[in-house]
């Protein structure tokens, strides 16, 4: 039964235009989505335009943005920099059917910034990066198999998409059993079974990881723990991928590996790369890209050339959007930015917790905010709650899922855009920002606990 304070029954009077946006969506689209991560019943909604940290839908509400482009906008929505390079772009040519100048220059920037950017290749998405960088070891190395953590995302294809969500034994439909026995899964953090996998078995070509912990922080990671597997892998001459395309140009202008000083045989990067247009890149040592080389050598073609075409691989729209993008992070202002007003933002929100007493948490590191909406440690305050201390399998995905839809809702209707897991910062986040946020969790938590879900 529905009451004054019933959330959902707001959502759907505050957003009627999505609604109907999404019953046509849903005669075309599985669940009328385009991501499953944009799923949310009753219905999502639907935005028409987005501006620095704001967004607008097409009710007309102004909302707080902390998706962030999935991670692939830093700045904010359309800066001014990147808006001017890629009109001035789309008159010259949007796609130009050959080498160009851009292509360089943004590869010029890339190896900057980078530490251990020798070489690069654009892909065109992350996922695609992650493919290359692994096809690129089992070359390499003549080795089949890889290892990768409970909880990490690399993008959805066979090699990368098991275990990347709870619950993490069960195999995904539709990859070959030949396939999943090429990927062996280890627990998060865990360095002595991370050695003991290598000695163990002497098949695998590479490590891949998200070098600030799953899903972007979800399930965190240490600089210690990056310094011990660089340690071991060198040891076993495994190969060690950095999944960058998260973090990336985000936690620091040279990314995790600039923050951490850890130094990865390859780098798989996306999102703030191609600063919010599509685009992905692998960069790292010479020896292992140059395995793209075509070469007047038969042997050579036939036992080490990855092929690799790709039609929007380094476009030049994305090209100027990442150049302009890449040139604003040189300094490490934005990276800045958006750190400190996620700390702020953990911190306010830890704050309101603990105002009501209740187990959930914010946490994060750099500019991300995760939501654990409910933990079994009672009594243990919100701001002092060590997320590596806890079990990474509660984690991801753990939460009720009608607390998270009531939270998502209700940030909403107060005007924040934040995923149920959470979200990130950008730089264009303004004190201000930060303020209504706080104000729209603390609304949020009283509206269900007058509707006595809380
Ligand atoms: C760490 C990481 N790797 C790879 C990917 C896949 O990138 P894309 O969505 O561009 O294919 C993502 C996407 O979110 C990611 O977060």
């Amino acid at each position: 039964m529905s009451n004054d304070y019933d959330i959902l029954d707001r959502y759907t009077n505050a957003f009627p235009a999505s609604r109907t946006l999404y019953d046509r969506a849903l005669q075309r689209f599985p669940n009328g989505v385009t991501h499953d991560v944009r799923f949310f019943e009753p219905f999502p909604i639907y935005i028409d335009r987005a501006l620095g940290s704001r967004k607008w839908d097409l009710d007309g509400h102004e909302l707080i943005d902390y998706w962030s482009g999935h991670g692939a906008l830093l700045l904010g929505h359309s800066p001014r920099p990147v808006v001017e390079a890629v009109q001035k772009q789309i008159a010259l040519g949007t796609h130009l059917g050959a080498c160009h100048e851009l292509e360089i220059q943004w590869a010029d920037l890339v190896c900057e910034l980078v530490p251990t950017a020798e070489r690069v290749r654009f892909t065109g998405t992350g996922t695609e990066a992650t493919l290359m960088a692994i096809r690129l070891c089992r070359t390499f190395t003549g080795k089949d198999k890889l290892l990768k953590f409970a909880g990490h995302f690399h993008g959805w294809h066979d090699a990368v998409i098991p275990a990347a969500n709870p619950p993490y034994e069960v195999p995904i439909p539709g990859i070959p059993e030949a396939v999943l026995n090429t990927t062996v899964v280890c627990p998060p953090n865990d360095i002595t079974q991370v050695e003991d996998i290598l000695r163990a078995d002497d098949g695998i070509a590479c490590v891949i990881l998200e070098p600030t912990g799953g899903s972007w922080g979800t399930i965190p990671t240490t600089g210690e723990f990056l310094h011990q597997l660089r340690e071991v892998t060198e040891r076993y001459g495994v190969l060690l991928i950095f999944d960058e395309v998260i973090t990336g140009f985000r936690v620091a202008p040279g990314g995790a590996q600039g923050f951490y000083g850890v130094r990865p045989d390859l780098t798989t990067l996306a999102k703030i790369l191609a600063g919010g247009l599509p685009g992905g890149a692998v960069t790292g040592r010479a020896d292992l890209l140059e395995q793209l080389e075509i070469r007047d050598d038969p042997d050579w073609m036939h036992t080490r050339k990855m092929p690799h075409p790709g039609t929007f691989n380094a476009n030049p729209l994305s090209a100027v959007a990442g150049i302009a993008t890449l040139k604003q992070v040189r300094d490490g202002e934005p990276n800045r930015k958006a750190n400190e007003s996620a700390a702020r933002l953990r911190q306010r929100m830890n704050e309101v917790i603990d105002q009501y007493g209740l187990n959930w948490c914010v946490y994060g590191e750099f500019s991300g905010v995760k939501l654990l909406l409910g933990h079994d440690r009672r009594g243990i305050p919100a701001r002092e709650f060590n997320v590596l201390e806890y079990d990474y399998r509660k984690l991801k995905k753990a939460t009720d899922p009608r607390i998270t839809q009531l939270v998502r809702a209700g940030m909403l209707l107060n005007g924040v855009d934040m995923a149920g897991g959470g979200g990130m910062t950008m730089a264009a986040h303004s004190d201000e920002d930060v303020a209504r946020t706080v104000e729209a969790f603390d609304t949020t938590i009283q509206w269900m606990r007058r509707q006595s879900v809380l």
